[in-house]
């Protein structure tokens, strides 16, 4: 299949009527891009499926141009999520509900729950108000690896397995949107993301945070949290600052190329390694990760080594959970 990558602003009928046929197209939207089918349709939705690899069992989100459509999305739509949606739609934060059958269930993966998310963008709300129902749209990227944040990545990932790819710049979050379960007795956050634990709090009341190492992966909750995600195809390590001050000396003397990730300009390797520096705040270094893996990926090194932050607060929260999926603790060996 031949993959057109066209500005948003020319192709948007045409995606439109793609998606209306059943077909898939993939979108820009404020967090990464996303890889969008008709969310009424089962076999549309299994396209998705096909074209990433995805596992059968990881449901996916379903999004909105309004957040007044949400209602019919679901069974019950609590006072909570009313709320919610007041505060932080259009934006990154998706809410888990009980699903109405006017979505496929192929939405869902075996659940009787769906993700609901309004995407806070020009060309996403285009087009969700042009096809005039919801959208299904997981990361654009095969499964497991990095999600793009320009349609050049998802160009680079999926070419050949889908018609359209509508091309809206980069995606200015960079990190995919918080997901919170609002079935569960407290509300709990199954995936952090820009809408932090601490804004949810503030608003709502106690959250909790799922960890999904606390639980057999055959029972995830959210099963496209396992722990291998997002990863680059270089292996990848984390290492911590007290690891990178007992190890430096080892590392910088090794005769293979290493790409370091640092957000500390003082943490630094010389040639042949090389080093790609990212800002030190959390919004800015959200924003740069995905590409800065990619491009890692790119400079072909014997392996990737990223330097974690040991703030845990706000936003990094959700840099340090992604960090974690993409990367193996290192070790010395
Ligand atoms: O920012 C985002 O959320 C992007 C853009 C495109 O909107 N989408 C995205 O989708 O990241 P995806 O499929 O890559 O991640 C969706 C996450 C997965 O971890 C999935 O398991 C979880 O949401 N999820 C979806 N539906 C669920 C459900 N009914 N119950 C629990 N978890 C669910
Ligand atoms: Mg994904």
């Amino acid at each position: 299949m031949q993959t057109l990558l066209a500005p948003a602003t020319t192709h948007l009928l045409e995606a439109a009527a793609l998606l209306a046929a059943g077909d898939l197209v993939a979108f820009p939207t404020e967090t990464v891009y996303g890889l969008g089918a008709d969310a009424r349709s089962r076999a549309a939705v299994e396209k998705i499926y096909a074209a990433k690899g995805r596992p059968s069992g990881n449901p996916v989100i379903v999004h909105l141009a309004d957040p007044a459509d949400a209602p019919t999305c679901v069974t019950t739509w609590p006072p909570l999520a009313e709320k919610l949606a007041q505060l932080f739609w259009p934006g990154p934060l998706t809410l888990i509900l009980p699903r109405s059958p006017l979505l496929t269930d192929a939405v869902s993966a075996g659940r009787s729950t769906v993700a609901l998310r309004c995407p806070n963008h020009p060309v996403a709300e285009a087009l969700l108000r042009t096809c005039g129902f919801p959208i299904a749209a997981p990361s654009a990227n095969r499964s497991g690896f990095t999600s793009p944040t320009t349609a050049q990545h998802v160009y680079a990932e999926l070419a050949g397995r889908i018609p359209l790819i509508l091309d809206g710049g980069p995606s200015t979050i960079g990190l995919e949107s918080t997901v919170l379960d609002l079935t569960s007795k407290t509300p709990t956050i199954l995936r952090p993301g820009a809408v932090t634990r601490e804004m949810l709090q503030s608003a709502i009341g106690p959250v909790l945070t799922f960890h999904q190492s606390l639980v057999p992966s055959t029972s995830a909750i959210s099963p496209g949290q396992h722990h291998r995600h997002y990863a680059p195809t270089t292996p990848a390590f984390s290492i911590s600052r007290i690891d990178w001050s007992a190890h430096e000396e080892k590392i910088r003397t090794r005769s293979d190329k290493i790409i370091l990730i640092t957000y500390d300009p003082a943490i630094a390797l010389p040639a042949p390694h090389e080093v790609l520096l990212l800002p030190p705040t959390a919004e800015k270094y959200a924003a740069a990760l995905y590409a800065s893996l990619r491009q890692a990926d790119d400079l072909t090194a014997s392996c990737i080594l990223v330097l974690l932050p040991d703030n845990l607060e706000g936003m990094w929260a959700a840099v340090v959970d992604r960090l974690h999926r993409a990367t193996i603790p290192f070790s010395i060996t």
